[in-house]
């Protein structure tokens, strides 16, 4: 069975007493970590201040963004070496903060998980259709052709190197959670298109979802059979309600 992971994007937000706050409420609030897993997505700054703190415990971290190089003159740019020096186990890639200003492409995102894999990170890949995306009815066209340029960058068993999370754009940051039976819908989709290619990859692939989880929507998503988690951005900046997420994933593999 796999195991549950919640994984918290802080986005731009933080300060390092605000941090800290967090990082310590975090390790005292967690207690199971038998059947699910933790992580912390921090701006670069804070990567240093994450490592110190959670250097040790069994809450893993790491970045939110990531050149596709490894070194040179891209500046303002970090690479996945230097995550790594700063203990990083994931970095999220794909996000649709990032797809939408330019940032990302579908291939310059496949080019990004080879890298992070090679680097020895696992990179969170993030896929998800936009509200008009959404109402056409094309959520599944939309994270299918994202799905597949990666896949077609890496090849199939390198994708379970990583982890995919599933985030419709008109659910991130709005409230507005997709219906744990949508996001079931499309996971189930995503981990069948897999299955076509590779059965062992389908069954062990983490697939989360993200987009307004909260303490109080998580316990239905987190049930549903194909999603293994959350990508948890508005509801970690507070301390209380992300730990009481991860209680939820924790209690529901109990
Ligand atoms: P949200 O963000 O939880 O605030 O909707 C999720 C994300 O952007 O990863």
């Amino acid at each position: 069975m796999r195991r549950k992971l919640v994984v918290a994007n802080r986005k731009m937000n933080g300060s390092l007493p605000s941090n800290k706050a967090f990082l310590e409420g975090l390790l005292a609030g967690t207690h199971d970590y038998q059947h699910a897993d933790y992580a912390v997505c921090v701006p670069h700054p804070y990567l240093f201040q994450a490592e110190a703190i959670l250097n040790g415990s069994p809450i893993a971290w790491g970045g939110q963004n990531m050149s596709r190089f490894e070194s040179g003159a891209y500046t303002g740019s970090v690479s996945p070496s230097m995550l790594v020096e700063f203990g990083c186990e994931y970095v999220i890639i794909g996000h649709s903060e990032r797809r939408q200003r330019g940032h990302d492409t579908d291939h310059s995102i496949g080019e990004r998980f080879e890298v992070a894999i090679k680097a020895g990170l696992k990179p969170i890949f993030c896929m998800g259709e936009t509200l008009a995306e959404y109402e056409e009815g094309i959520t599944d066209l939309v994270t299918i052709r994202q799905l597949n340029a990666v896949i077609s960058e890496i090849g199939v068993k390198n994708l379970a190197r990583g982890v995919l999370a599933y985030e419709p754009v008109w659910a991130i940051g709005t409230g507005k959670a997709a219906s744990p039976e949508h996001a079931q819908n499309v996971l189930s989709f995503l981990r069948g298109h897999i299955e076509m290619l590779d059965a062992e990859v389908a069954k062990n692939i983490k697939i989360l979802y993200g987009g307004s989880v909260k303490a109080d929507n998580a316990a239905k998503l987190f049930s549903m059979p194909d999603i293994d988690g959350g990508l948890v951005g508005g509801a970690s900046l507070n301390t209380d309600e992300f730990v009481a997420i991860c209680q939820v994933a924790a209690r529901r593999l109990g």
